[in-house]
């Protein structure tokens, strides 16, 4: 399946640097949102995620280019696949979905980008549901090169191969799944958020000493060596005897730390309110933003060597 033109519905956090991406790879990519106001951020998001990339030496092809449309029917015209990037409810993504079907012919892929909604329960709204596929990317969409593929019950596995070769094609790493609830990234990083909370709720680390240990405890090792090789690295029986007195004693609450409760009850919703488990004021924001994107950039680089 040759895809050469991509339509991204939805320019908010996550659509710009998806195009920009594409773009730079060779992909014609259509930007749409049914806000004009959106769609005009979009305009100026999109070049500083191409900045990002050109810093990245991320792959380029000749070809690629990122447009703007406020109309539906002219974003999806000649499109090989859909990429959705709408908020995410169950019922706006079935609305448009079968919307998609009205202006594509039936072999186009329709792509969504949910966090974890059921991709069968998008597709059982499509006259196509063979077409439908899950493409999760990681924010910011333009840094981390991961996207996880999932198909829902009816998924043509001819769409999961070309939505992995696309995601090649633009250097990124596809990771197929099985559907289940939060998909995988976000079922980990959900279980880590989870002890962090519990440890930090429990007074057994204050904030600030939580994530010095994360950042160079598990994080730095992690982002060299995943989970499953770590194991074989310490050793499964060591894992064993660990984990058979550790694993009973972690948290396995339901409920949301009392910490997140407590703060979002005062106001504090993290940089946006100026406050949240750390303060910061507006010169904190863009030092630490400018910091953590030169960051990314670094360690991309490295990893990638
Ligand atoms: N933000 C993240 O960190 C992140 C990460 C991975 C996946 N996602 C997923 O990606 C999707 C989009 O997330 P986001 O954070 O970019 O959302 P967002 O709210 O920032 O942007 C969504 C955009 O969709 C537009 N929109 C709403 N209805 C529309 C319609 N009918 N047609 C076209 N455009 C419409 C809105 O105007 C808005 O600009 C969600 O499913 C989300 O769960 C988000």
């Amino acid at each position: 399946m040759n895809i050469s033109r991509a339509a991204i519905i939805g320019t908010g956090t996550m659509g710009p640097g998806m195009g920009a991406v594409l773009g730079r790879a060779g992909i014609e990519a259509v930007l749409y949102d049914v806000s004009a106001d959106a769609l005009d951020r979009a305009r100026s998001m999109v070049p500083m995620a191409e900045g990002v990339l050109e810093k990245l030496d991320a792959p380029q092809a000749d070809g690629g280019s990122v447009r703007f449309e406020s109309e539906l029917p002219a974003a999806l015209e000649g499109a090989d696949i859909v990429m959705e990037a709408v908020p995410e409810s169950l019922e706006l993504k079935r609305e448009i979905f079968r919307e998609f079907e009205k202006h594509v012919s039936p072999e186009v892929i329709l792509s969504s980008n949910t966090s974890g909604l059921p991709i069968t329960k998008i597709a059982e709204a499509c006259e196509h549901p063979e077409r439908v596929v899950g493409m999760h990317w990681s924010n910011p969409p333009h840094l981390i090169p991961m996207i996880e593929v999932i198909p829902g019950e009816s998924t043509d596995p001819t769409v999961v191969e070309a939505s992995c070769d696309l995601i090649r094609l633009f250097g990124y790493h596809p990771v197929v799944e099985k559907e289940i609830p939060g998909f995988v990234e976000n079922r980990v990083l959900y279980a880590i958020m989870r002890e962090c909370l519990a440890l930090v709720d429990e007074g057994i680390v204050d904030p600030e000493g939580l994530d010095l240990n994360v950042r160079w405890g598990i994080g730095y090792k992690l982002s060299v060596i995943g989970p499953m090789a770590l194991l074989d690295m310490a050793g499964l029986d060591i894992y064993k005897a660990v984990g058979s007195y550790l694993n009973g004693a972690l948290s396995t609450s339901s409920e949301v730390s009392s910490t997140i409760e407590e703060r979002i009850a005062a106001g504090k919703l993290g940089m946006k309110t100026g406050s949240g488990m750390f303060d910061y004021t507006p010169e904190d924001i863009d030092r630490l933003r400018a910091e953590r994107a030169a960051k990314f950039v670094a360690v991309r680089k490295a990893l990638e060597a």
